[in-house]
C-alpha cells in the first residue's frame, strides 16, 4: 500500500487566502440565466422570478463572487438593452451562441439576485463591438451616486443607490478568433489601457482584470500576456487565465495529471507579469484571476454549441459530471490554494446548467452535480491563510509531467477559530494510501472535527435528477490525531478534507 507524508508548520505561510477564488460565472448562454437562476412561473420563483431552489444551492455551494454577463456573449452585448422597463427591452440576435436574447434579465436583475443570494458581482465590459466610451458610460450608470444623466437614469429604473460594483473584466477572450471583435495583442492592449484609465477616473475604487489568453494552447500564448500587460500594466490589477480540462484518451490517471498543467500555467503567467514589472523596475505585482475554469469536453461538439433557428435559451453545453471530474475539480482547487499568493480570484464556469455544478429542469427539480461537492467543501473549510506543505509521496510518470505525485494536498489555517484543514487528493487508482501529517507548531491538544471524502468505485458515476446523491461526501473511516501526528487512510481515487481544531 502506498504511503505519503505531509509536514506543515504554523509559521511557514504562503499567503492569506483571498476568498474570491471561490467564484462562479453566470453568462447569458443556454439555460444559465433563463431556467437556471431566473424562471418566472417556476414553483420556487420569488416575486422577481429568481428560482429559490437554485438560490439555496448557490448559497450552499459557498460561491463568493459571480462573473456576469459573459463570456463570449459579452462581446456583442449592449448593456442599455438590459435596463429599464422590461416590456421596452429589445429582442436581439446573440451571435456568440446563435440564440435570441430577450433581455428580460439584465444588470439590475443580476444585482438584485446577487444581493439576495449574498455574492459579490463581477462585471465585464464589452470590448468586442464597443469601446472605452461605452465602458465609461456603463460604470457611470452603475457606480456614480447621482446628478448626471446616466446615474439619474439608474435611479429612474428604481435603483437610488449606486451598485458599487468593484471588480470589472476588460472584455472576454479577445485573442480568440471565435470572439465578436477579436483583436491582436497590440489592438487589445491599447483599448484595455484606455478603458481602464477612464473607468478608474469615474470610480477609482474599482479593480480591473485584463484578458489573458483564452487558453494555454493558443498560438499567441505568453507573447499575448506580455504585450497586453506592457500596454496596460499601470492601470490593471489582474490578468485573466482561462482553462477547461479535457480527457481525450479516456484515462483517469492522465486526466488527473492535468492538474500539473494548471500549476505550470499559473507559474508562467506570474513570470510574464513579473517580467513586465521588471522592465519598469516596478514593485507592483499583477495578480491572477482564473475567471473561467472547469472540466469541459463531453458536451463540446457542434450540436452542443449551437441549435438551429435562433431559439431562446436552448440547452447548450450541459456537461454531466462524473466521479473523476469531481476529483479533478477538487485537485485544481488545491492548486489554487497553494498559489494563494498570486491567484486572488477564480471563477468555476459556469454556475448552473452550462458546464455547471448545479443542474435544473425547467419547471422542475434542481440538483448537485458531482463537482458541486469538492467546491462546496473547500469553500466551507478553507479560511484564513494557506500554509506551505512539504509533501513526500510516490509518483507516476504522466504526459503532463515526468513525476506526478500520487498525493496532491494543501493546508489552510483559520487563526480566528484555530481550525487547521487538510485537503488531499489521492491519485493512486489501485490502492488506498496511508497518509501521515505532521502538524508542527499548532499546540498538540487538537482533535479531528470533520473528515469527509469524495469517492466512488466507478469513475464514470454521475448524479441525476432521479439519483442525486450517487457521488456525495461520505465520512473517512480511518482517521486519527495524536499530539501533532495525524493519520488517515485515503481510498484509491479519492478527494478528502480533514478539519482539525483545538480541543
Ligand atoms: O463558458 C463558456 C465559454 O467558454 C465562454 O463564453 C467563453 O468565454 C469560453 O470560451
Amino acid at each position: 500500500m502506498p504511503s505519503a507524508r505531509l509536514i506543515v508548520d504554523h509559521d511557514f505561510i504562503i499567503s492569506d487566502l483571498d476568498r474570491r477564488i471561490f467564484g462562479t460565472f453566470v453568462e447569458h448562454m443556454g439555460r444559465c440565466v433563463y431556467t437556471g437562476i431566473f424562471e418566472p412561473g417556476h414553483p420556487t420563483a420569488d416575486d422577481q422570478g429568481f428560482r429559490q431552489d437554485v438560490a439555496e444551492l448557490t448559497r450552499e455551494l459557498g460561491t463568493t463572487i459571480v462573473r456576469y454577463p459573459g463570456g463570449n456573449f459579452l462581446s456583442g452585448y449592449n448593456w442599455e438593452d438590459g435596463v429599464g422597463p422590461v416590456e421596452k427591452r429589445p429582442r436581439r440576435l446573440d451571435l456568440a451562441w446563435f440564440s435570441t436574447e430577450t433581455n428580460a434579465f439584465g444588470t439590475n436583475e443580476f444585482m438584485d439576485w446577487s444581493r439576495k443570494v449574498g455574492v459579490e458581482p463581477m462585471f465585464g465590459v464589452n470590448l468586442g463591438t464597443r469601446d472605452h466610451d461605452e465602458a465609461r458610460r456603463f460604470i457611470e450608470y452603475c457606480n456614480h451616486p447621482g446628478g448626471t444623466e446616466l446615474s439619474e437614469l439608474r435611479k429612474s429604473h428604481g435603483y437610488e443607490k449606486p451598485h458599487d460594483i468593484k471588480f470589472w473584466c476588460l472584455g472576454n477572450e479577445m485573442d480568440g478568433p471565435w470572439q465578436i471583435g477579436a483583436k491582436t495583442a497590440g489592438e487589445y492592449g491599447r483599448i484595455a489601457h484606455e478603458t481602464a484609465k477612464v473607468m478608474r477616473w469615474v470610480d477609482p475604487s474599482i479593480e480591473l482584470a485584463a484578458c489573458g489568453s483564452s487558453n494555454r494552447d493558443m498560438a499567441t500564448y505568453a507573447r499575448w500576456e506580455y504585450e497586453v500587460l506592457d500596454h496596460c500594466f499601470d492601470y490593471v490589477d489582474f490578468i485573466s487565465l482561462h482553462t477547461y480540462f479535457q480527457n481525450p484518451h479516456d484515462s483517469t490517471e492522465e486526466f488527473l495529471g492535468n492538474i500539473e498543467l494548471l500549476e505550470a500555467f499559473i507559474r508562467e503567467v506570474v513570470a510574464i507579469a513579473d517580467a513586465v514589472a521588471a522592465t519598469r523596475r516596478s514593485p507592483k505585482r499583477i495578480m491572477l484571476s482564473l475567471d473561467e475554469w472547469n472540466v469541459w469536453y463531453k458536451a463540446r461538439t457542434h450540436e452542443h454549441l449551437r441549435k438551429p433557428g435562433w431559439p431562446e435559451h436552448p440547452p447548450l453545453i450541459e456537461e454531466v459530471y462524473n466521479t473523476e471530474d469531481a476529483l479533478l475539480v477538487g485537485g485544481a482547487l488545491i492548486t489554487l490554494l497553494n498559489n494563494a499568493d498570486r491567484v486572488k480570484c477564480a471563477c468555476i464556469a459556469q454556475l448552473v446548467n452550462i458546464i455547471g455544478p448545479i443542474m435544473t429542469e425547467p419547471g422542475g427539480a434542481a440538483w448537485r452535480q458531482t463537482i458541486f461537492h469538492p467546491f462546496a467543501l473547500t469553500a466551507r473549510h478553507a479560511h484564513g491563510r494557506v500554509l506551505r506543505s512539504l509533501i513526500s509521496s510516490p509518483s507516476y510518470a504522466g504526459k503532463t509531467a515526468p513525476e506526478i505525485p500520487y498525493l496532491h494536498a494543501c493546508v489552510t489555517e483559520d487563526e480566528t477559530t484555530g481550525q487547521v484543514t487538510i485537503f488531499a487528493l489521492n491519485r493512486h487508482l489501485g490502492e488506498p494510501m496511508d497518509l501521515e501529517v505532521l502538524l508542527r507548531g499548532f499546540g498538540g491538544n487538537r482533535q479531528v472535527v470533520e473528515a469527509l471524502q469524495i469517492h466512488h468505485p466507478n469513475m464514470k458515476a454521475v448524479n441525476t435528477k432521479d439519483a442525486q446523491d450517487t457521488v456525495a461526501p461520505a465520512p473517512i473511516e480511518k482517521v486519527s490525531l495524536e499530539g501533532d501526528r495525524l493519520q488517515a487512510r485515503l481510498l484509491p481515487g479519492s478527494w478528502n478534507v480533514i478539519v482539525t481544531a483545538p480541543r
